[in-house]
């Protein structure tokens, strides 16, 4: 399995596939504008860092384990189809299924600029059939350089329309949670999940004094981070998506999930995620498809 894609789909120095010791698929890309790594599983991005950025753009916990089945904490989950609990099955996974079942190598090659490009499809069965029954393709394209840029498209390939909610759900490297603002969002709507969930409206910037969970809703602003312990700003820029969820889970929550990295990883992460949730989910006729891409980039200043 491993020779045979590294025969397929390896680069030269550029790209190649390792076993991990959990039984799970890793590529690991290296190339003239940064590193990463990608779990088979999940079509999982565990880390990118551009050259010239002393600390790596995405966050993994110290504490995330590799497991068949499970979902990695850090890097950035796809969520698909739904966002969150599903509408009415309470047994389904939480954000969908595409996280924790594996996914297939279906491409993979050098851009003109030098970058590396990737591309995953999910591989159905039974079970994820038995969750969602439609006909289609889930794709994502990863292309690393001096950004890195995520592609995620819904084809429906069947004869009936279908709706979705996904998101790709980054879990972004900070210096210190309460040192960070978020620009990008002022004035716009959200769901505000802790304590109940109440619409509310943003006002000026977001800084971070507790647990924070929110859906904005009917937005395609560029987002940008910036953190001034680490001296940088992370500009996530997206289309193809309307929703964008922040989310840090605060030191109570961080504790009781037990994989965030103890004592404090909590505080050197932030999630901006580029979604179709709650208002927005997708409905992607039949025949047609659907792409949600976002582009990531650091700054330093
Ligand atoms: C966020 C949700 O997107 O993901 C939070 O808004 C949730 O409510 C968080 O806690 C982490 O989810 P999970 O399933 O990876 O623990």
């Amino acid at each position: 399995m491993i020779s045979e894609l590294n025969a397929q789909f390896g680069i030269q120095g550029e790209l190649d596939f390792v076993e991990d010791g959990s039984g799970l698929i890793l590529s690991r890309i290296t190339n003239a504008h940064g590193s990463g790594t990608l779990c088979l599983q999940g079509a999982h991005l565990m880390s990118w860092q551009p050259v010239g950025q002393k600390a790596p753009v995405i966050w993994l916990s110290k504490d995330a384990k590799l497991a068949v089945g499970k979902s990695i904490r850090g890097g950035a989950p796809v969520c698909w189809p739904w966002f969150g609990a599903h509408a009415t099955e309470s047994a389904f996974p939480g954000h969908g299924f595409a996280r924790t079942v594996p996914w297939r190598v279906i491409e993979s090659g050098r851009d003109v600029g030098g970058e590396t490009r990737l591309v995953l499809r999910l591989v159905a069965s039974e079970k994820t059939l038995e969750q969602w029954p439609h006909a289609c393709n889930l794709d994502l394209a990863i292309t690393f350089g001096e950004s890195l840029r995520m592609e995620l498209t819904t084809e429906n390939t069947g004869n009936e329309d279908f709706v979705i909610g996904e998101a790709l759900h980054t879990y972004f490297q900070i210096g210190d949670i309460s040192e960070v603002s978020v620009k990008g969002l002022e004035g716009c709507e959200y769901w505000d999940k802790v304590g109940g969930s109440n619409l509310k409206r943003q006002e000026g910037e977001i800084r971070f004094t507790g647990e924070t969970d929110r859906v904005y809703i009917n937005t395609a602003s560029e987002c940008v981070i910036r953190d001034d312990r680490l001296r940088r700003s992370i500009h996530v820029a997206k289309s193809g998506s309307l929703s964008t969820v922040v989310w840090t889970p605060w030191v109570e929550k961080a504790n009781k999930m037990g994989d965030m990295g103890q004592p404090d990883g909590w505080r050197e992460m932030l999630c901006v995620e580029s979604a179709n949730a709650l208002d927005n989910q997708v409905k992607v006729a039949a025949g047609t498809r659907h792409t949600l891409i976002v582009e990531y980039r650091a700054v330093s200043y």
